[in-house]
């Protein structure tokens, strides 16, 4: 069959991407990293995928300054000349307009540094050791306009322990989002999941919180 061609959106160093194009490459992983595409022209991460031999290209922001809508045009025009089929943002840090996110409508997933809907935004990390939680994770949802909802399709918890700094927070979740961003775009590409009210319905099982895995 056919394997779903997902476009990867990156804006620096594409660890996610790095995870992403290795899980595809295991003979009857269904879907294939047709581009990567970064908005910055110096991401390390382009380095890596073109060493892949994976197809890249660079849709600059900066040329279009506050025009965020000619921006998005001319990345849409990229992701329609490869025939896209999803987007998966992967540290991709730019905001996108309602009009981008209607364009992929279930199709687009992100993926954020905090079981949702706990700590959306920046600094998750800082702010989850600052809360005293004991458990910090990571969130593969799709993208709705609202940033950092959207249903979710797997969360990937780890613990948080004592004498845990940033970085050290930040490298066990990296771990875990390793692992969770492959496994919903195969969910994605192999037709598991249906939107039903905003909650993700995985093999007919309706998941609020998405899947639940757990590392670290
Ligand atoms: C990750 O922490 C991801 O959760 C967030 O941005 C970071 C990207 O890291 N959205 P990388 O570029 O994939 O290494």
């Amino acid at each position: 069959m056919a394997r779903t061609r997902a476009a990867v959106l990156i804006s620096g160093r594409g660890s996610n991407m790095v995870a992403l194009i290795d899980a595809a490459k295991a003979a009857g992983y269904p879907a294939e990293i047709a581009i990567v595409i970064s908005n910055d022209p110096q991401a390390k991460g382009l380095e890596h995928a073109k060493a892949e031999g994976i197809q890249t290209a660079v849709v600059d922001h900066k040329p279009f300054g506050k025009n965020r809508e000619a921006f998005e045009r001319a990345l849409q025009a990229e992701l329609q000349k490869h025939n896209i089929e999803i987007v998966v943002l992967a540290g991709f840090m730019r905001l996108l307009t309602a009009w981008f996110v209607s364009q992929w409508d279930g199709r687009m997933i992100n993926i954020h540094p905090a079981l949702l809907p706990a700590f959306k935004g920046l600094d998750t990390h800082a702010r989850a050791i600052a809360a005293g939680v004991t458990t910090h994770g990571a969130t593969v949802h799709f993208v709705v306009p609202e940033m950092d909802s959207g249903p979710i399709i797997v969360q990937g918890a780890v613990p948080v322990v004592t004498g845990d700094t940033e970085a050290t927070l930040a490298a066990r979740v990296l771990e875990i989002e390793h692992k969770i961003y492959p496994m919903a775009l195969k969910l994605f590409a192999e037709g598991r999941i249906r939107i039903e009210n905003g909650i993700c319905v995985i093999d007919g099982v309706s998941r609020p919180q998405g899947l639940q895995i757990s590392g670290g």
